[in-house]
């Protein structure tokens, strides 16, 4: 078995994106070859392909399939084709900002392309750019990792909710990133990961994760973070992010925000880690981030031999919650670490 797992790669040989079927796992570990838009589209809406800087990268490579499919004849096809191919993939899922960020770079790449370049040097650049955006996210990623080590300590416990990590990213992850830096620098971190209702993140990605990196780390549902927290096992609290808002609210995993509370009401610090990519000046507060809806089955029966809830039954399955910036501590991006008032910090960091 490879010893890192990386969620996306383009296979220029294969023509085609290859990604690790995230939804196999810890089972089983099976790449997949994604060779058409519409297939990178199915993949990220049925989470193969998860975590918000991962299904950038892909929607990125998808972009670049798209725009080889249709075959366009002339610079003009491309853009078009291109166009409606990012419009597409867009609506694969709504809350993650990386998705249409990565997107809207691909756009702006082809509208960059020097006039007299034909439709093969264009498609090239486009490709280039998808690479571009993955080796940069490994680039941004190693920064937020050193900053967000710098507010830890030696032996410290650490509770983390869904997967930011390798499997979310390109490589390091954002909130399991420090966690994974400490543990090659001796830091003996103990991590305490959320399961992660409905879809166990935590439970099948997280935990994975770092027991295949050889850290120590205790898996726990997602109603005994209070009890944790009341034993003194946590001193800090580290998550990732799918849309921060201008005003530092922050819309992550469901339950995050509940562990917020829970961290304010027993005094420990509360950390959102992500690339400036996830950053979204454009929503004023975390009432503008669209919450992505996910089918009641997830939650009644489909990890589960037999249903556990009555058939029909009303079910409410939002896959994401608004932390709100006042009990988030401190957001860290590979830019450093940004703090109250998070409308100056952030934009200075995205803007600068
Ligand atoms: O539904 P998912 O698994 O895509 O949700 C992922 C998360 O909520 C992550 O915490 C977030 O995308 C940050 S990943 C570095």
């Amino acid at each position: 078995m490879e010893d890192r797992l990386r969620p996306n790669w383009f296979d220029r040989e294969a023509g085609a994106l290859r990604i690790v079927d995230q939804t196999l796992l810890p089972g089983e570990v099976q790449y997949r070859e994604l060779k058409t838009a519409e297939e990178v589209w199915t993949a990220i809406r049925i989470l193969q392909v998860r975590g918000a800087p991962a299904i950038g990268v892909a929607a990125a490579y998808g972009a670049c399939l798209g725009a080889r499919e249709k075959n366009p004849q002339s610079p003009q096809e491309l853009e078009k084709v291109l166009g409606e191919t990012c419009a597409y993939l867009k609506t694969s899922r709504p809350t993650a900002v990386n998705l249409a960020w990565a997107l809207s770079r691909m756009e702006k790449c082809l509208a960059a392309c020097p006039h007299e370049w034909d439709v093969s040097a264009r498609l090239d650049a486009l490709l280039q750019e998808a690479d571009s955006i993955l080796q940069e996210d490994e680039e941004q990623n190693l920064c937020i990792a050193r900053h967000g080590l710098s507010l830890l300590q030696p032996g410290m416990g650490l509770l983390t909710h869904c997967n930011a990590g390798e499997l979310a990213t390109s490589r390091w992850g954002t909130a399991l990133g420090p966690i994974l830096l400490g543990q090659q620098e001796g830091y003996g971190f103990h991590v305490y990961a959320d399961e992660t209702r409905p879809l166990l993140q935590g439970g099948r990605l997280t935990a994975f994760e770092l027991c295949r990196a050889g850290v120590d780390v205790t898996l726990q549902c997602d109603n005994m973070a209070a009890s944790l927290m009341a034993a003194g096992k946590v001193q800090a609290v580290l998550v990732g992010c799918d849309r921060v808002a201008r005003n530092g609210d922050t819309a992550n995993k469901i339950g995050t925000l509940s562990l917020a509370i829970l961290a304010r009401h027993y005094g420990i610090p509360f950390y959102v880690l992500g690339p400036t990519s996830t950053v979204d000046l454009s929503c004023e507060s975390g009432k503008d981030i669209p919450i992505e809806e996910r089918p009641g089955e997830e939650i009644t029966s489909l990890w589960y031999r037999q249903p556990m809830a009555p058939q029909g039954v009303k079910t409410y399955n939002p896959a994401f919650d608004v932390t709100p910036a006042p009990l988030i501590s401190a957001i860290i991006t590979e830019k450093g670490v940004a703090q109250a008032p998070f409308t100056d910090s952030l934009t200075a960091m995205v803007q600068g």
